[in-house]
């Protein structure tokens, strides 16, 4: 009987999976208008996208850039940055960050080079703002995979679909044109530390 339960959970999750584009819709960039040759690949912006790493939906071509290079979502556009809960102008504030291998920093740079950036701040549910200038715990490393670790998190890898960077400028969480990361949460990251502390000092954001 439970047995019965569990391969239908299988069958429903795999079908749910099946159908499915060859990357995350908030890491695909709009690649509409690019050059297509001979072989269905899509040239744009000096890209070349093969089959297996563009779809379209809705009239509109979408290209996996974070499955051909690595790459980081950045919350807001490239002459933005997070004021308060919306992206805005980001003035002068600059941004510019390490790129590590675990804790220890490489000499990786700049990170506009070494990085694809996805403008694009969705996540499919919940999402927090941690403040290492606040609270140690919420220390974070961006490795040069774009994988961000979080070495006091019960889940201490994010991929790039699960956390955006940018440059914060929130009055009440004392940061000041800092820079730090929006994180996607799971249902399992609600249920477990640090993450719960998120919940209970109110560092959300709901757009
Ligand atoms: C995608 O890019 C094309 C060409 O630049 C543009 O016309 C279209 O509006 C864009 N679509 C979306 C959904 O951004
Ligand atoms: C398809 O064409 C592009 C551009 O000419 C090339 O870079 C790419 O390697 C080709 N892919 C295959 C699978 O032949
Ligand atoms: C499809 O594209 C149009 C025009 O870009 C937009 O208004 C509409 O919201 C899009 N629909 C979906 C489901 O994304
Ligand atoms: C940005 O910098 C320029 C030149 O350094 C300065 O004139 C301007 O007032 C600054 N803008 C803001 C919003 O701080
Ligand atoms: C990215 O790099 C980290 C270490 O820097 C590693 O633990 C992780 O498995 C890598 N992820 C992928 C998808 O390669």
């Amino acid at each position: 009987m439970s047995v019965f339960y569990v391969l239908l959970a299988f069958v429903y999750v795999c079908r749910g999976q099946s159908d499915t584009v060859p990357c995350p819709k908030v890491l695909a960039i709009n690649i509409t208008g690019g050059t297509t040759d001979r072989n269905n690949s899509i040239t744009k912006d000096g890209i070349v996208f093969e089959k297996n790493n563009y779809f379209v939906s809705n009239k509109t071509t979408f290209g996996c850039v974070c499955n051909i290079m690595p790459c980081i979502r950045k919350c807001c556009r490239a002459e933005q940055k997070m004021v308060n809960r919306r992206c805005g102008p980001r003035n002068n504030a600059s941004m510019s960050f390490l790129i590590y291998d675990g804790i220890v920093a490489t000499n990786i740079t700049p990170y506009y080079e070494h990085f694809h950036l996805v403008y694009s701040k969705k996540c499919k549910r919940t999402k927090a703002l941690i403040n290492p200038y606040k609270d140690l715990r919420d220390t974070f490393y961006v490795q040069a995979n774009g994988t961000l670790f979080l070495p006091h998190f019960t889940r201490k890898l994010r991929r790039p679909e699960e956390y955006c960077i940018e440059v914060f400028d929130v009055a009440g969480y004392e940061m000041k044109d800092v820079l730090s990361v929006i994180l996607c949460l799971s249902d399992a990251d609600l249920v477990t530390p640090p993450v719960h502390r998120l919940i209970c000092t109110g560092r959300f954001y709901d757009v």
